[in-house]
């Protein structure tokens, strides 16, 4: 039998309604909190006992419709899903309840995702098919077929990778990872016809795939396991897969990663960086770091560049699992 423990938590709790505050708060709360209970609990306690103007959004409360993710210190959370005990083991007994996105706070733990769907749009998400009129027989999808897709067509739209990207915080133009997982869904889709134009969008300089910092807090984030990130590798193979790469810094910084790799079996940084960015750009803009970095033997010479003592075995890898030929 399992024993139902209880523990005293402070929350902090993110208060703010944009038709009559001109800044958020925190409000202090204090409560017992059984070992049973979900942060929804919690929410709904807040509302119920505390206040109820208090704000948010839920729905299913079985970690399917997405609309009860918000942040608890920092880390983005299912309401419905993330026990309080794991919350506490991890952070202790002050615990600080946030929106997904501070800045798009409209009352409460509620967002204004926008932005998010605008994205999601953006990207096509559907199938782009020049169907027969009148088919002779149906368009079957083989199991293996079927497999290629790679739990891309698992996520929920909670918004949680998309607002936990460091790159979305910044560029407001980034595509981001839920919207690039669903690009990928479709491009694996042998039914689909939209590859290409697909591509071409999301291998814009500055939204698209090319801008991702491969963090993967995507993936960390994720409650359905989609793992965006694996997500965008696939999408940048696709690129010089269907001759859709631009020769640009991003591109080239894919291209130069690789060769370093076959060729050394380790990555020579200071090569990477004059192959990415051209001989003139690369001392104009790091001349001075690199001279620093030179002096203390953080970058060396091309002729002094050390090789991996297991080479061969690099070069074998890289074979076996390259679909890409530069
Ligand atoms: S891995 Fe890329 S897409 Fe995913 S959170 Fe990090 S920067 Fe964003
Ligand atoms: S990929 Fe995962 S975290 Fe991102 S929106 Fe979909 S279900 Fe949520
Ligand atoms: S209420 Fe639907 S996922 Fe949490």
């Amino acid at each position: 039998m399992t024993t139902i423990t209880t523990q005293t938590i402070t929350f902090n709790v993110f208060r703010f309604n944009s038709e009559t505050d001109y800044l958020p708060y925190y409000k202090k709360v204090e409560m017992e909190v059984t070992s049973e209970e979900v942060v929804l609990d919690i929410l709904n306690r807040i509302k119920w006992e505390v206040d109820g103007s208090f704000s948010y959004r839920r729905s299913c409360r079985h970690g399917i419709c997405g609309a009860c993710a918000i942040k608890v210190n920092g880390k983005g959370v299912l309401a419905c899903k993330e026990r309080m005990n794991d919350l506490i083991e991890l952070f202790g007994t002050e615990l600080t309840l946030e929106p997904l996105s501070i800045k798009r706070a409209v009352k409460d733990m509620i967002i204004d995702k926008e932005d998010f769907w605008v994205k999601h749009e953006a990207i096509e998400p559907y199938l782009i098919s020049h169907i027969e009129e009148h088919p002779e027989m149906e368009c079957a999808v083989t199991p293996a077929q079927a497999e290629a897709l790679l739990d891309s067509d698992y996520c929920i739209q909670c918004g949680l990778c998309h607002y936990s990207c460091p790159v979305i915080e910044i560029n407001d133009d980034f595509i981001g990872p839920a919207a690039f997982a669903k690009a990928y869904r479709f491009n694996a889709d042998v039914r689909d016809d939209g590859i290409d134009e697909r591509l071409d969008i999301i291998n814009a300089p500055s939204a698209g795939v090319w801008d991702c910092v491969k963090c993967f807090e995507c993936a960390e984030v994720c409650p359905k396991e989609v793992n965006p990130i694996e997500k965008i590798t696939k999408l940048h193979n696709q690129i010089f897969e269907h001759g859709r790469a631009i020769n640009n810094v991003a591109t080239r910084h894919a291209v130069g990663f690789a060769h370093s790799i076959k060729k050394h079996g380790l990555l020579d940084e200071a090569e990477l960086v004059r192959y990415s960015e051209g001989t003139l750009p690369m001392l104009m803009k790091h001349g001075k770091v690199g001279f620093k970095m030179f002096k203390v033997g953080k970058v060396v010479m091309p002729w002094n560049m050390p090789k991996s003592d297991k080479l061969d075995e690099v070069k074998a890898l890289i074979k076996s699992s390259s679909t890409v030929k530069f």
